[in-house]
């Protein structure tokens, strides 16, 4: 598949040198910069908020992919928008109402994204797929970089890329947590459109431009 994008995950990323880092997966031709604000509620861990994005966005020209791991998330959302996000992708168990969420994202004049995590029912996701421009399937529990891929969620890749793609419009399946060389493969395999990748990027041992251009390879093949 060959328009298969990668979208590095500056979570793993050595945030006294970010601005350097972002620039380097740039260069080495990443297609989306992935960030992930983590509450401490919605998840045990915190992570960073709007700063991060309006620093990056005066420093790249990429798509700025903001992953909301906040609950309750609504009263975020302008915020992040009005920081420079392109995308924003928002957890269906972090709102009450996801069909409001999502159109208060795009009104902002930003692509709407629907995530769920891996215990949740894809049911609670369907009746959204027409408004969504990314559905991100976690393919980890949300809150850490660095765990391992759980096959289990390839079948859910599959299914939910169908379903997904039957709208009209540009849209992107996007997959998050656990990818590197051993199982990107099987990602795009089954659908997957978007490739977020933490750790297997920014602590590859080779280096970030090596690592980026490794993923290319094996998920355009
Ligand atoms: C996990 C985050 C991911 C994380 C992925 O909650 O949503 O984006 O950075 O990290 P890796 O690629 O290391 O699994
Ligand atoms: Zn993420």
């Amino acid at each position: 598949m060959s328009d298969v994008r990668i979208a590095p995950s500056i979570l793993s990323a050595d945030f006294a040198v970010l601005g350097q880092q972002v620039r380097e997966a740039e260069a080495a031709g990443a297609d989306w910069i992935h960030i992930d604000v983590m509450d401490g509620h919605f998840v045990p861990t915190i992570s960073f908020g709007v700063p991060i994005v309006s620093s990056l966005r005066r420093i790249t020209s990429l798509p700025l992919d903001v992953h909301l791991m906040i609950d309750p998330v609504d009263a975020h959302i302008k915020t992040f928008a009005d920081a420079g996000a392109d995308s924003i992708t928002v957890h269906v168990e972090a709102t009450e109402n996801p069909a409001r969420t999502l159109d208060t994202i795009r009104k902002c004049g930003v692509r709407p994204g629907l995530t769920l995590r891996p215990g949740t029912p894809e049911s609670s996701v369907l009746p959204y797929l027409e408004i969504v421009d990314v559905l991100l399937v976690m393919t980890v529990e949300p809150g850490l970089a660095g765990q391992k891929f759980i096959p289990s969620m390839l079948s859910r890749i599959a299914r939910l890329s169908e379903i997904f793609h039957a709208h009209s419009g540009e849209r992107f399946l996007a997959v998050d947590g656990g990818l590197n060389q051993s199982t990107i493969e099987s990602a795009v395999d089954v659908g997957a459109q978007v490739i977020v990748a933490g750790s297997s990027i920014f602590s590859a041992p080779d280096g970030i431009a090596s690592a980026i251009k490794r993923f290319q390879t094996l998920a355009r093949a």
